[in-house]
């Protein structure tokens, strides 16, 4: 059977898209699932939360710039951890554009690499920057559902309706079968009134895009940080800190109804 892929997505930058990554990959492998994590953010944060090689340390390792220009295959970029499996990203892919002339092809290129490899996994998640060009638009290409970390503040709420837009483009266009799996409120801190009108906000947000917020918080917690400066991900961390105890009840909350 082929992989569940998982877009990560918000152009909003900070909202825990990285952090996501790494934990929900960390939850699904220790539910015995085997899971590929593909950076596409130039700032390559998710590959230095895993400790990936990136072409930052080494000029010659095989990045996923490479497989979407199509100079390697992606079996060629991926990088075996503990826990998971990863493809770096690569400082240069903020110039994807002019190293893919062909604008026809060009918002289909991980859809395509990720299609020779899918059957080795069961989950494919991919981290995406923070903004809505040509690598976010291939994450939601390639994926089968997307995923939206967000802060409880306004502006993240507007970013989540921008997002929307190119997702309803994508399946109209390229992807009928995409489906929004929902919202995570992410760095929650449910003692403010604030958190709690903005987090109405979002339900109703989530009405209109046919989708739901999840029931789970992820709160802010520090252990997050500790874990993440450790490089460790937070089950193996602390798997007692509230942050280990929302992402599991997220995981379960996503995932729990899949065999
Ligand atoms: N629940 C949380 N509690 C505390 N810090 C968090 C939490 N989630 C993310 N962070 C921190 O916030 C920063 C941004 O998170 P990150 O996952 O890189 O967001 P994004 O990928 O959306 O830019 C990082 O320093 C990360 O350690
Ligand atoms: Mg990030």
């Amino acid at each position: 059977m082929a992989a569940k892929v998982y877009a990560i997505a918000n152009q909003k930058g900070g909202v825990g898209k990285s952090t996501t990554c790494q934990v929900l990959a960390a939850g699904l492998h220790d539910r015995g699932k085997k899971v590929l994590l593909i950076d596409l953010d130039p700032q390559s944060n998710l590959s230095t939360l895993c400790m990936a090689v990136t072409d930052a340390q080494k000029r010659d390792v095989v990045t996923i710039l490479e497989v979407l220009t199509e100079e390697n295959t992606l079996s060629e970029g991926i990088q075996h951890k503990d826990k998971y499996d990863i493809v770096p990203a690569s400082m240069f892919l903020a110039s994807i554009d002019g190293r893919l002339p062909d604008q026809i092809s060009r918002p289909y290129k991980l859809a395509e690499a990720i299609k020779t490899i899918s059957k080795q996994y069961d989950y494919i998640i991919v981290d995406t920057p923070p903004a809505l060009g040509t690598l976010t638009v291939n994450a939601i290409i390639a994926a089968d559902y997307v995923l939206i970390p967000a802060q409880a503040d306004i502006l993240s709420l507007q970013g989540v309706s921008q997002l929307y837009s190119t997702m309803q483009a994508a399946r109209k266009h390229a992807n009928k079968g995409l489906k929004i799996a929902g919202i995570i409120l992410t760095r929650y801190n449910g003692r403010t009134n604030l958190s709690k009108d903005i987090a109405t906000l979002f339900d109703s947000a989530a009405g209109t895009m046919k989708t739901k917020v999840f029931e789970s918080r992820i709160r802010e917690n520090t252990a997050l940080k500790e874990a993440q400066s450790k490089g460790v991900d937070i089950f193996s961390y602390d798997k007692n800190c509230n942050a280990a105890k929302d992402y599991k009840a997220l995981i379960d909350e996503i995932f729990g109804g899949e065999k």
